[in-house]
């Protein structure tokens, strides 16, 4: 029987050389491969405690790992007892770390991975829809440092990423709307026809998992591109940053409450509202990406949201001049996204604030 193409894996360039994004259905059946070599398993809790039978050999290995994944736990000081804990462990440089889990775990895996030893391979085993759609590939470690987010961090992709859609059925409908988000920014940043196609499918999503399949492994596809071309964020990929300088000044601001890929899907719309009030973008185009966006977010636009916490965290952005706010925009009749440096000015707060207020509207 011929390998479907959903299931076909991606093998994606990188400065370390090719890796491999494998769909491996039957990972929880047999995780076996994940025991090769000399593994330092770092786990998430949850996904431990949800999957404690299939990944029961993984569970019982003495070099285990379990992570909270809080946000928190994202930051140079909580990862202090996880690097102590693996030197407890007596790693070594031939040995492997894999991370099972979402973003959180990914982060924290590929930050030690990056400065352990200096420099340890590692897998990954993305357990999130964010994490499998987006985030598994494209090198990036990011550590918060205070309430600066994603501050610290390094360009060191896995040895290879296990995408087991399995995992999805445990979770909650925000984490799969933050996935969801994730997927809908790679699609707007390939064109308005890709965007359009996902939006007709929007509702569809929740309810197919097949489909969601499609998704997952279209928005690897789209990804790949752009992160073979510019690895290290220099130029192009910086478009990837599209509702990321709002969305992450709305995490910080609401103090996590809304998760990463809702942030972003809100930050989406908040940056294409201040295009269309900067004469940047024809008002139609924030009206058609908005109600699918709005669907996508709408379970937190009552969440509060203070005008002056959103600003002073976007005046933190690391794409930022001295003087002048780094966005990531669309831009004219084809809304191509690019960067744009906006001074952060009475103008701007007040783009700002009318988006806050139609938000709870
Ligand atoms: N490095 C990158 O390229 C990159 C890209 C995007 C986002 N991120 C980071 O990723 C983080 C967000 O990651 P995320 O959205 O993948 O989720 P997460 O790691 O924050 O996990 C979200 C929640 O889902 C739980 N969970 C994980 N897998 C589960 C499963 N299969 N069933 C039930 N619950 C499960 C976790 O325990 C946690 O409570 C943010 O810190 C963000 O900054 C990193």
């Amino acid at each position: 029987m011929g390998v479907s193409v959903v299931s076909e894996g991606l093998v994606i360039q990188s400065h370390k050389g090719p890796y491999a994004v494998s769909f491996a259905g039957d990972l929880l059946r047999d995780p076996a491969c994940l025991l090769q070599g000399e593994p330092h398993f770092l786990v998430d809790a949850t996904v431990a405690r949800l999957y404690a039978h299939p990944l029961e050999r993984i569970l019982a290995h003495p070099n285990l790992i379990l992570i909270e994944a809080k946000e928190e736990n994202k930051s140079l000081q909580s990862i202090i007892p996880v690097f102590e804990q693996l030197v407890g462990n007596k790693v070594r440089r031939n040995h492997v770390l894999v991370a099972i889990g979402g973003g959180i775990v990914q982060d924290i895996t590929c930050f030690i991975a990056s400065t352990l030893l200096r420099g340890l391979p590692w897998r990954f085993v993305p357990t999130t829809l964010l994490s499998q759609a987006d985030s598994c590939i494209g090198s990036k470690s990011s550590i918060n440092l205070g309430d600066a987010k994603n501050i610290l961090g390094t360009f060191n992709p896995p040895q290879q990423i296990f995408v087991n859609p399995g995992f999805l059925d445990t979770l909650d409908s925000r984490e799969i709307r933050s996935g969801v988000g994730e997927i809908i920014k790679v699609h707007a940043i390939d064109g308005a026809a890709s965007f359009d196609r996902l939006a007709a499918d929007f509702d569809r999503l929740f309810a197919d998992r097949d489909l969601l399949g499609k998704y997952i492994r279209s928005a690897l596809l789209i990804k790949q591109r752009f992160i073979e071309e510019d690895e290290f964020d220099q130029g192009i990929r910086n478009i990837f940053n599209y509702g990321h300088s709002f969305g992450h000044a709305i995490e910080s601001a609401t103090d996590y409450a809304v998760p990463h890929g809702i942030a972003v899907t809100m930050g989406m719309d908040m940056a294409n509202h201040v295009a269309t009030a900067r004469g940047l973008l024809p008002a139609s185009h924030f009206a058609r990406m908005h109600s699918t966006l709005r669907m996508n977010y709408g379970d937190f636009s009552a969440t509060p949201i203070p005008l002056a916490s959103l600003l002073s965290a976007l005046m933190k952005d690391k794409k930022n001049t001295s003087t002048r706010l780094g966005l990531i925009l669309p831009v004219g009749e084809s809304a191509a996204i690019q960067r744009v440096e906006v001074p952060p000015d009475g103008a701007f707060h007040e783009q700002c604030k009318s988006f806050l207020g139609e938000l709870g509207a």
